[in-house]
């Protein structure tokens, strides 16, 4: 397979043996999600204005964007533009949408050469002509792409999204087209505007806060959470590696007991409840 390369630079030795070592030693995640968070902070803790973090912010997309197609992660989504970000300073807001544009026109062809696909999630009717033309070109562009899914959740909120899957089965239900008992959690999942990716198995928050911030409220359901306090302009490819790394460690148990324990530790509890 082709190597991968989006920030110029050829992989280092040391970088190559990271991600074998990471590759070998546990199941990767297939889907990461992550809340960018930090930018404004990293940019005032260096005497500068926020956008300047936010255009720092950009290098850690490529850079993580790039490790994640390398190691075979096949599915990565950005918090990039909240519903709630709307109301920050209009001038801020406009800074954010033109460096979208700008970067999204700089990348277009050097993602489609790696096989990655662009892919939005949220209302990106409410984003300027001009950005929104832009998003879209890449998106029709890298269609076909296989390697990684990229995607980015833009004027998205969690809750935004559950309301629009609400409406649309409430609307099947007036019209006849299913019974109200029909709604169950994949009927659900297939509405929202996720439908076509899995769960994510990892969701990394960067700047130390403790939040979900309305993002994939019901996919994170059984995610794995990761927070570091890096703020997101720092947070590079050696910090994806230490988030991975406390997910191999991790047992996913989906509300069992641990994979050891369950057979016997269940009879013994029935036993306990019986007698
Ligand atoms: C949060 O930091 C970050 C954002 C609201 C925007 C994230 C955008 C980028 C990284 C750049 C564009 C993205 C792409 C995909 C090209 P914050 O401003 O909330 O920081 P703070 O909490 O320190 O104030």
């Amino acid at each position: 397979m082709k190597p991968i390369s989006l920030t110029n630079t050829e992989q280092k030795d040391s970088d190559k043996q990271s991600q074998a070592q990471l590759i070998e030693q546990g199941q990767l995640p297939d889907h990461i999600a992550i809340i960018m968070d930090g930018n404004g902070r990293w940019a005032k803790s260096r005497g500068n204005l926020r956008s300047y973090g936010h255009k720092a912010g950009v290098d850690s997309v490529r850079d993580i964007t790039e490790a994640c197609a390398q190691l075979g992660v096949s599915y990565l989504t950005l918090y990039a533009f909240s519903t709630e970000n709307w109301r920050r300073p209009k001038i801020e807001v406009n800074a954010l949408m033109r460096l979208l544009a700008s970067s999204l026109r700089k990348e277009a062809e050097n993602l489609n050469e790696n096989d990655i696909r662009l892919e939005t999630i949220g209302q990106i009717d409410r984003f300027p002509d001009k950005c929104r033309r832009e998003l879209q070109e890449v998106v029709e562009l890298t269609k076909d792409n296989k390697r990684l899914n990229l995607c980015l959740a833009l004027s998205y909120s969690g809750r935004w999204d559950i309301k629009e899957a609400v409406k649309k089965l409430a609307h099947q239900v007036k019209e006849g087209d299913i019974d109200p008992e029909d709604i169950n959690d994949d009927l659900i999942s297939c509405h929202l505007s996720t439908a076509d990716i899995p769960d994510p198995d990892l969701i990394i928050r960067t700047s130390g806060e403790y939040r979900l911030s309305n993002f994939l409220l019901w996919q994170l359901a059984y995610s794995e959470l990761y927070i570091t306090e890096t703020y997101w302009p720092d947070f590079r490819r050696k910090e994806l590696y230490k988030a991975i790394h406390s997910f191999q460690k991790r047992e996913r148990r989906f509300g069992k007991l641990p994979n050891n324990e369950q057979e016997s530790k269940s009879k013994l509890h029935i036993q306990e409840l019986t007698t």
